[in-house]
């Protein structure tokens, strides 16, 4: 085991981590660490399509109060609207900051910015790069400004296997294992900061990469961290169905934003039938219509038309999704895209205030692994990288005011912790494979779409069982077994909040209480509470 002091660990290098990262380095002089698992680009971040919301100032039709209005219609009473204000207002300096970090925006004739609509935003205000291919765009230009930041060094290959936490409860650091040389070092630090993304690979389906493993989640509940709205998981209406399971490549709805409509293979138009929005209704609204669809008639899938849209636009706007449907035999030119829901975004995730500030102190949350309380039940289409930078920024000038003075702890118990990591391995090699196969179809078949109390007391059983079985609760043989050993926490995480909210809403759709309550509440769960749903939202105010 190696040992080492750093003022910030920053984990993740997605569009959350670089920018905290980038930013903190413009206002403090000390040294920070950025620590990524996989190469630095790789990340949700990178795959995103539609683009960043931007309320910006030449946008004469389009307002503060809009955005507001349409992030807390989508969020479906759950939404914390002084949040939402908060980013909306925030979000000229975050494009700003972007475009002066070198990220690109896609321009008009007029040389403008190009603004696009997405589904359930009353106005075009989306702005996109390289076409559809925004996130991209955005993970170069910050992946690079970054390598070129001197007080920034980069661990690449490098996972955060667990956080160091003091006798006191105070976050001291954190342990990291490299995958290459399978060496462990114990990083101490006055402030760590969870930039780990999401969790769509505990489904079997899924937009998100292999990366997206709910790790920052898992480590922050290790630690007793309060989370928040965990049974809230968004999916995405359109991925391309071409695959039985596995992580797909999204169809962005912003080519619905376009005019692209959803047909049934048999050619009927059939989302107005499920809501007079019809294509361009809320993101949970649209999947349910497809899933009940495709339940009803036993269809594998469902078509995305674009035959409304002119050639020249959908050559201009969608290159990457004109190439890759190319890639798997489909001319989107020409043919209608086979598409089905998948796996997207957690709404929920480590509780935190506007300026990162966990219920640990000395962790800090950021980006998709972090609830705010912007998105509340249902987030809308491009909402979140944006709350990625303006959270960002915010916890940096928090940070830029600390002190951020660090030594090596003397803790009983970061010593115990520490030597669990210094442990051999007994002879028992687990089937995580399996074990990965059986968590994630139970999940999309029990913890998915639609759910029940009796789909989801099953799919608990399953979790329990497979977590006996696997038996692996700190030092484990390889990236994928820490990250089972995540998913099983987080799919734990979902199925419990899920379970205790006894209503629909927004994303979390109950078979057998398919009423939305009165009252707009939010749950929380801790390693020391079971699960707690608060009801009335002002309980989100608490300070933490
Ligand atoms: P990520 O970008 O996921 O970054 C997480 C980072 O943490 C990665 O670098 C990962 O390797 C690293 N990491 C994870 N665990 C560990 C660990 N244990 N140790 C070290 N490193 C670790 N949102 C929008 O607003 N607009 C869009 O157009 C849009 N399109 C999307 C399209 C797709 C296909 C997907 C999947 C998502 C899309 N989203 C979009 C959502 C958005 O991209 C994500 O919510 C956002 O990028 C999350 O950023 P992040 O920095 O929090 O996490
Ligand atoms: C999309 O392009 O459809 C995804 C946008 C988002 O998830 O915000």
């Amino acid at each position: 085991m190696k040992f080492s002091t750093k003022s910030v660990v920053i984990i993740g290098s997605g569009i959350a981590g670089l920018y905290s990262a980038i930013k903190l380095s413009e206002k403090i002089n000390k040294e920070i660490l950025l620590v990524t698992k996989a190469n630095l680009g790789e990340s949700n971040s990178r795959y995103a399509q539609g683009g960043i919301v931007g309320v910006l100032p030449e946008n004469l039709k389009d307002s503060v109060d809009l955005h507001v209005q349409d992030t807390v219609n989508a969020g479906a009473g759950l939404t914390d609207s002084e949040v939402a204000r908060f980013i909306s207002e925030n979000s000229p300096d975050a494009i700003h900051d972007l475009i002066k970090y070198g990220v690109e925006f896609d321009k008009n004739r007029e040389n403008k910015i190009e603004l696009t609509l997405e589904a359930a935003h009353s106005i075009n205000r989306i702005l996109h790069a390289g076409g559809d291919a925004t996130g991209k765009s955005i993970e170069l230009a910050l992946a690079n400004k970054a390598e070129k930041t001197k007080n920034i060094t980069i661990y690449q290959g490098t996972q955060a296997v667990d956080l160091l936490i003091d006798s006191d409860k105070k976050c001291r650091g954190v342990i990291l294992y490299n995958s290459t040389t399978e060496e462990y070092e114990t990083v101490y630090s006055s402030v760590v900061v969870i930039a780990t993304g999401g969790i769509g690979q505990v489904y079997s389906n899924t937009t998100n990469p292999e990366i997206a493993t709910g790790d920052g989640i898992s480590l922050a509940y290790r630690v007793g961290a309060v989370m928040q709205d965990m049974e809230f998981v968004q999916f995405h209406p359109t991925a391309l169905t071409i695959q039985e399971n596995g992580s797909r490549f999204l169809i962005s709805e912003s080519v619905r934003g376009e005019g692209a409509q959803l047909k049934n293979p048999d050619g009927e138009f059939f989302t107005q039938n499920y809501d007079t929005r019809g294509d361009l209704a809320p993101r949970d609204v649209v999947t349910r219509a497809i899933f009940f669809e495709m339940q009803e008639k036993s269809y594998s899938h469902v078509l995305l038309d674009t035959s409304s849209i002119p050639k020249e636009k959908l050559i201009e706007r969608f290159p990457n999704i004109i190439r890759v449907c190319k890639e798997n035999g489909i001319d989107i030119l020409t043919d209608s895209i086979p598409v089905s829901p998948a796996a997207h975004y957690l709404m929920g995730g480590i509780k935190i205030s506007t300026d990162g500030k966990t219920s640990i102190q000395g962790l800090f949350a950021v980006g998709e692994a972090s609830c705010s309380s912007l998105h509340g039940a249902n987030r809308l289409a491009s909402n979140s990288l944006l709350e990625c930078v303006v959270v960002a920024g915010e916890m940096v000038k928090h940070l830029a005011e600390q002190r951020l003075e660090v030594q090596p702890t003397q803790d009983c118990q970061i010593d115990c912790l520490i030597s669990q990591y210094e442990k051999q391995f007994f002879d028992y090699k687990p089937d995580v494979a399996g074990f990965m196969i059986k968590l994630k179809e139970i999940m999309w078949n029990n913890a998915g779409i639609v759910r029940t109390e009796k789909a989801l007391v099953q799919a608990l059983k399953t979790v329990n069982e497979i977590k006996l079985e696997f038996n692996q609760n700190y030092k484990c043989r390889d990236v994928h077994e820490y990250e089972l050993r995540s998913l099983l926490t987080v799919a734990e995480l979902i199925i419990k909040s899920a379970i205790a909210r006894k209503e629909s809403r927004g994303a979390h759709f109950r078979e057998d209480y398919s009423e939305t309550s009165q009252n707009a509440y939010h749950s929380y769960i801790s390693k020391d509470l079971l699960c707690h749903c608060e009801e009335g939202i002002n309980q989100t105010k608490q300070s933490i």
